[in-house]
């Protein structure tokens, strides 16, 4: 089949404008993060846009056949701003992730297939299983955050101030950090966020 004619070339459109919606919706929900004191979850919403703007470009770039012109689609896309509150965010958030990583873009890569076109019907089928990730992420900290569990654990576990990089050990990360004096929202739980603790 020709390109032109193709469903894969309109979703591929749709995924650009997909993802480049994800990363700005991520980028106002970090600042609502930030605003809450929140500095894990706005880290996590922001490292999140990044990966999502290498996406767009991906996408993107699977268009490069179609310089100079325009494509049009339709689409369905959230609209979520109505509470800026973190753990209504970051569930919307997952919800979107699975949503492209179980539908959209199995959908995507299957049609992608069929039409021929192997090299969308892979890249569709592999950002689907980072989605996938993406999603998982946003759920446990949407979980956390709805259970009031952010700064606790029901076991010793070991915290980072984000800001100096104290280490505490504990079952509840410290209110104020006893070096630099930052809230507890720069305090994270080291376990499980090791790509994501380093600064950016
Ligand atoms: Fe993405
Ligand atoms: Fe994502």
């Amino acid at each position: 089949m020709e390109f032109r004619e193709s469903k894969t070339r309109e979703n591929l459109m749709r995924a650009f404008a997909g993802e480049c919606q994800a990363r700005t919706r991520y980028t106002f929900a970090a600042s609502a993060a930030r605003s809450a004191g929140l500095h894990w979850v706005e880290r996590v919403f922001r490292f999140t846009a990044d990966q999502e703007k290498e996406h767009a470009e991906l996408f993107y770039k699977l268009l490069a056949q179609c310089e100079g012109e325009n494509i049009h689609i339709d689409g369905a896309y959230p609209v979520e701003n109505t509470a800026w509150t973190p753990d209504r965010l970051l569930r919307s958030a997952q919800h979107n992730e699975y949503e492209e990583a179980h539908t959209v873009y199995p959908s995507f890569a299957q049609t992608a297939r069929t039409e021929g076109f192997a090299a969308a019907a892979a890249t569709f089928a592999m950002i689907a299983e980072i989605e996938q990730t993406h999603g998982d992420r946003f759920g446990q900290l949407a979980q956390r955050a709805e259970e009031n569990r952010l700064f606790t654990s029901d076991q010793d576990t070991v915290w980072m101030c984000l800001n100096c990089g104290h280490v505490h050990y504990g079952r509840q990360a410290p209110g104020v950090c006893p070096v630099c004096k930052h809230v507890q929202g720069y305090f994270v739980r080291v376990e499980g966020s090791e790509i994501l603790v380093p600064r950016m």
